[in-house]
């Protein structure tokens, strides 16, 4: 087994793509051969600061390393360190019908969103697709909303190899279903650009004011509480063992239990879940030299298995 994921430096990262995305895959490199990677080539298509750009990437690998990739068993990377990847995209754009883009719903989604509607935000998958099958990898862990991406890329390795010969593997994407979308505080997907998120490493207060403001229903205080539907209940779902768990919904079945004092509950739970991660992180702050090092050499390991494909890919094409 060959895993590869990637998230984008647009942002700070939040709850959602830590449950979605970020713990699958860590806990897949204690399984198989892992690629996590900075997708800053794709975070072009929203960013348009270079100090900005440059805070977030290095936001991003702090924000990994500290939530557990082991550089031992990870190669851990920036996208922008293996341009392997962006000549392989232009060979799979040649395979790549138009159509299959145009039915993607992520480019119509951002474009509602007010996105600039470039041409890299319209090929997005193929640079996506490029990724993927640069590595050969066979699974590719990631939140329900890339289900349709990684489609794309299987549709596109499928059409070069039946073209020009088998070069790529077919990847499979991974999605756990209990994780695949987590809520935000108002019960919608969790999405920095709904700005509903609870940020990874916000501070104390950021954090406090996020959790009190998950919005709730109207039963009043003294009255039974439903655990379904619930947002802070969903929430809490993530961080709780199963005993927490009945003791919170226990507590909604007696009534004479607030929705504040849940909110106070999973506040607790979510500050001591993250607690190790926010120590582990401010070491890596004070060790920019470590985290650097690190991307260097996922970098040179990166670029070999990179390199090893786009050859195949173009001796298969003509170019050698
Ligand atoms: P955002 O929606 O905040 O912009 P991204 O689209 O950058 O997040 O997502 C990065 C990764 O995190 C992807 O693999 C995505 O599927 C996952 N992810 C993001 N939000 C969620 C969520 N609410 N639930 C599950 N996974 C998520
Ligand atoms: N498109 C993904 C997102 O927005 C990020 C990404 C880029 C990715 N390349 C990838 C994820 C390859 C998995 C595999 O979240």
């Amino acid at each position: 087994m060959r895993v590869l994921s990637g998230i984008q430096p647009s942002g700070k990262l939040h709850i959602g793509n830590y449950f979605g995305m970020m713990k699958p895959a860590i806990e897949l490199q204690n399984q198989g051969e892992t690629f996590l990677f900075i997708a800053n080539y794709h975070a072009l298509t929203s960013v348009n600061d270079p100090d900005l750009l440059r805070a977030n990437t290095l936001n991003v690998a702090l924000d990994f390393l500290a939530c557990g990739v082991d550089p031992a068993k990870t190669v851990f990377f920036r996208q922008s360190d293996v341009p392997e990847i962006t000549e392989l995209m232009w060979l799979l754009s040649t395979v790549t019908p138009m159509g299959l883009l145009e039915r993607c719903h992520s480019y119509k989604d951002k474009i509602a969103k007010g996105f600039v509607p470039s041409h890299a935000l319209f090929s997005y998958p193929v640079l996506m697709a490029a990724d993927i099958l640069a590595v050969q990898s066979t699974v590719v862990p990631v939140g329900r909303d890339q289900k349709q991406h990684v489609e794309v890329t299987r549709d596109i390795a499928i059409k070069f190899n039946n073209k020009f010969g088998e070069v790529f593997t077919i990847p499979e994407p991974s999605i756990k279903e209990e994780v695949a979308v987590i809520p935000g505080i108002d019960g919608q997907k969790m999405s920095k650009s709904y700005d509903n998120h609870i940020e990874l490493f916000g501070g104390k207060k950021a954090t406090r004011k996020r959790v009190m403001q998950i919005v709730t229903d109207s039963t009043p205080l003294e009255e039974p509480k439903s655990t379904e539907n619930c947002n802070v209940f969903a929430l809490y779902k993530l961080f709780a063992s199963e005993q927490e768990l009945q003791a919170l919904a226990d507590k909604y079945a007696v009534g004479g239990f607030g929705y504040g004092d849940a909110k106070k509950i999973l506040l607790e739970a979510i500050t001591e879940y993250f607690a190790p991660f926010r120590a582990r992180r401010e070491e890596l702050e004070n060790d920019l030299d470590y985290v650097e090092s690190v991307l260097a050499q996922g970098a040179t390991k990166a670029r070999a298995a990179a390199r090893e494909t786009l050859t195949a890919a173009r001796r298969a094409i003509g170019l050698e």
